[in-house]
């Protein structure tokens, strides 16, 4: 039987660094406010004429990840692109990444699971690893939240977490069992859809519509986010996830070596750290920097954790991830 195992990683993240200082010129809020109820400092955001977007992005992302793993880009078999933040409403981003890289026509799938995103990929990359139809598969996940945002005081809420970026990873077959991607564990609850969404433009809501209606509050095209109902189930749902993907491997939390929760906010992040009494070097953080960037949060946090030589060898490592629809996963992986 194959296993899937992480051959390489790369991130990418505009110039372009915002200050909780820079959105207070913009709207009424406040570094200490941000700082306190999110741990965010700074974030990046795509700057108008520097050439990113979320395919962009994902494509510096993924060349690193490919030069890394010593994988050509004629040797992938699948691309797998995770974003709430298209280019476009359709076709997906995987397709332009395999224009843009100039790879071959393998299938290119795109996800919609927002911050539960690159799990969902990752697990998507392994089953089909795993069953032997593909040995190499590009996973991305991108995000240009930048562009969409409320900058008014209207959106503070949302729009002060947020910030653009991207991850990518490489995963590859290995025969090596024990190693590798071990379990993934995937799940969503369709009834809060809205209480973390953006409803349109969509064909429910169509531009036309939302000309006509010029709404002042509720405005369908920029993000509405319950926030302290979404606070009270990321932390029950990251908590049950990493436990079930623990025991799943007949492990506990003391077996884990590194845990990159999706950088939701550092606030949930403490709250899992302390509920697992795992000390600073077992969780690693890196939304004061990025904000929460959605599907690149996870592989943006585990390729920096990786480049600064804290995910290592023969390390268990959990991802963990929550976010709209609702939908939670994790995944273990033996380094
Ligand atoms: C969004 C979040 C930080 C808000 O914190 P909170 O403590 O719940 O704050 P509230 O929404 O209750 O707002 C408290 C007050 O701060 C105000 N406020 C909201 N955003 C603000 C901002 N950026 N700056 C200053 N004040 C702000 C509100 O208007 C409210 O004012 P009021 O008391 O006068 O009505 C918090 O709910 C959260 O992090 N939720 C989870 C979000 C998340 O993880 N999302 C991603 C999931 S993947």
């Amino acid at each position: 039987m194959y296993t899937s195992r992480i051959a390489g990683m790369g991130k990418y993240v505009p110039e372009n660094v915002v200050t909780n200082d820079d959105l207070s010129k913009l709207m009424d809020t406040n570094d200490a406010w941000i700082q306190e109820r999110t741990g965010i400092k700074e974030r990046r955001h795509i700057k108008k004429g520097d050439g990113n977007s979320t395919a962009v992005m994902g494509v510096k992302a993924a060349e690193i990840a490919l030069d890394r793993a010593g994988i050509s880009k004629d040797e992938i078999d699948l691309i797998i692109f995770a974003t709430l933040s298209p280019d476009y409403y359709f076709p997906g981003c995987g397709v332009q990444v395999q224009d843009m890289m100039g790879i071959h026509t393998c299938p290119a799938l795109d996800i919609r699971n927002q911050c539960s995103g690159f799990i969902y990929g990752i697990s998507v990359a392994d089953q089909f690893i795993k069953t032997g139809m593909y040995k190499n598969v590009l996973l991305i996940g991108s995000e240009n939240h930048s562009g969409g945002l409320d900058f008014s005081t209207r959106g503070r809420g949302v729009t002060v977490i947020f910030g653009d970026g991207a991850g990518a990873a490489v995963l590859t077959r290995s025969e090596q069992e024990g190693h590798g991607v071990l379990s993934t564990h995937l799940h969503s609850e369709g009834k809060h859809a809205l209480e973390l969404s953006l409803k349109g433009p969509s064909t429910n809501h169509w531009v036309p519509q939302i000309i006509e209606e010029n709404p002042q509050e509720d405005i369908p095209y920029y993000p509405y986010m319950n926030g302290q109902f979404v606070f009270k189930n990321a932390v029950v749902r990251f908590s049950e996830v990493i436990m079930e993907g623990l025991k799943t491997n007949g492990l506990d939390v003391n077996d884990i070596d590194m845990l990159v929760p999706h950088q939701a906010n550092l606030r949930i992040s403490q709250f899992i750290q302390k509920k697992f009494q795992l000390s600073d070097d077992k969780v690693y953080n890196n939304i004061q920097r990025y904000g929460n960037t959605t599907a690149a949060s996870i592989p943006i946090a585990l390729c920096e954790a990786w480049e600064e030589g804290k995910v290592k060898e023969g390390d268990t490592v959990v991802l963990a991830a929550f976010g709209s629809g609702f939908t939670w996963g994790s995944a273990v992986i033996k380094w």
